[in-house]
């Protein structure tokens, strides 16, 4: 195995991602700059289900990863030889859809000798705001909103998380796809939400999602929007989607928005950061806006493309796990589906 040599100007890594239906490959430069950023998504093959069918996602990473990977180096202008490490995702996602990338990049590893690092997806994700906002640097605090994941954290170091509040049961990703699917909207949910709340008003009174001891639930507000629409269809109406997509939409959105103001106080932090794919959302983007405004604190949000799934993110979390906390993973490392963020308990 070739040493990965962390005081090099420049370090190339190329990053992996396959968890869930993007198959991903990425060339990132000193862990922020983007070289090639490859998705092929898998989305409207998973559209016909209405969601994702893990035996189909499986065996479309395994037709194409290689391609995917090629084409990253292609775009990037370097090839195998320039490469100082791969990074791939190991968990958190779908066991067959992680195998894939894992076994290739244990693969190409092995063969060339290039240093190998298994990444958490969900630190990835936090990853992102580096590769457009290149003075960010920790401690600051993250939203992290994605399909699988809702938690508020502080960023200590570029590999040290504590987790201030998190979700107790679905992730409001998750709570999106599962109204969108009851209002008759196709996979995935959250962006046709979006499109259709921008043109609504929130008129229907929804519960919120802060629970007592500051953590998130979004079953209530799930079960809320499921018994409002039959209601209103018992009473042989319609329920207007568009005010239902308004309406969950700030439900779902206003509490993430509410504590992480509560937290940045409390962490006396002045740097806010949103994170995963439902950092994509309009509404969520310019609340966040708005909260900085309010507290004086900076905003990072990213780029909408690195909001979901990408392998860019995955490269710069590889490359500080290797560069600051010497990380790296062998031949031993497998798919992890129920991967947690390695955070620490507040203090
Ligand atoms: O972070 P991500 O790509 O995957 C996970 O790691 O889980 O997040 C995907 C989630 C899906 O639930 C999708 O519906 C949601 O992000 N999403 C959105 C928007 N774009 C994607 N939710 C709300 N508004 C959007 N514009
Ligand atoms: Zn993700």
């Amino acid at each position: 195995m070739k040493n990965f040599n962390s005081a090099k100007e420049e370090i190339f890594v190329l990053g992996i991602e396959s968890s869930c239906d993007e198959t991903a490959c990425a060339v990132v430069k000193n862990g922020r700059e983007v070289l090639s950023n490859v998705i092929v998504s898998q989305i409207d093959i998973h559209k016909l289900y209405g969601g994702v069918v893990p035996e189909i996602a499986s065996r479309n990473h395994v037709e194409a990863i290689d391609k995917v990977a090629s084409l990253a180096l292609e775009q990037s202008g370097k090839t195998l030889n320039d490469i100082d490490l791969i990074a791939v995702t190991y968990g958190a996602g779908l066991v067959g859809a992680l195998l894939v990338g894992v076994s290739f990049a244990k693969g190409l590893s092995q063969a060339t000798g290039i240093p190998l690092v298994g990444v958490n997806h969900i630190e990835g994700h936090i990853c992102a705001n580096y590769l457009n906002h290149p003075e960010l640097q920790p401690p600051y605090v993250c939203l992290l909103t994605s399909g699988g994941h809702t938690a508020i954290i502080r960023v200590d170091g570029y590999v040290d998380y504590t987790v201030l509040a998190s979700t107790v049961d679905d992730a409001v990703g998750e709570a999106f796809d599962k109204v969108a699917r009851v209002l008759g909207y196709s996979y995935p949910g959250g962006p046709n939400i979006d499109k259709n709340a921008a043109k609504g008003k929130p008129g229907y009174k929804l519960p919120g999602v802060v629970v007592s001891n500051g953590n998130f639930s979004y079953s209530g507000l799930k079960t809320a929007v499921i018994n409002t629409v039959h209601n209103v269809e018992q009473r042989g109406e319609q329920v207007n989607k568009e005010d239902m997509c308004a309406s969950f939409t700030h439900a779902a959105i206003d509490g993430l928005i509410s504590r992480s103001g509560q937290l940045l106080l409390e962490s006396g932090l002045k740097k806010f950061a949103v994170a995963g794919g439902v950092g994509a959302n309009s509404y969520l983007r310019a609340e966040a806006e708005k909260l900085g405004k309010r507290l004086g604190v900076k905003v990072y949000l990213p780029q909408l493309v690195y909001c979901t799934d990408n392998a860019a993110m995955i490269a710069a979390q590889g490359y500080y796990m290797a560069k600051e906390g010497g990380e790296f993973s062998d031949l031993t490392l497998n798919a992890c589906p129920t991967l947690k963020l390695r955070g620490k308990k507040p203090d």
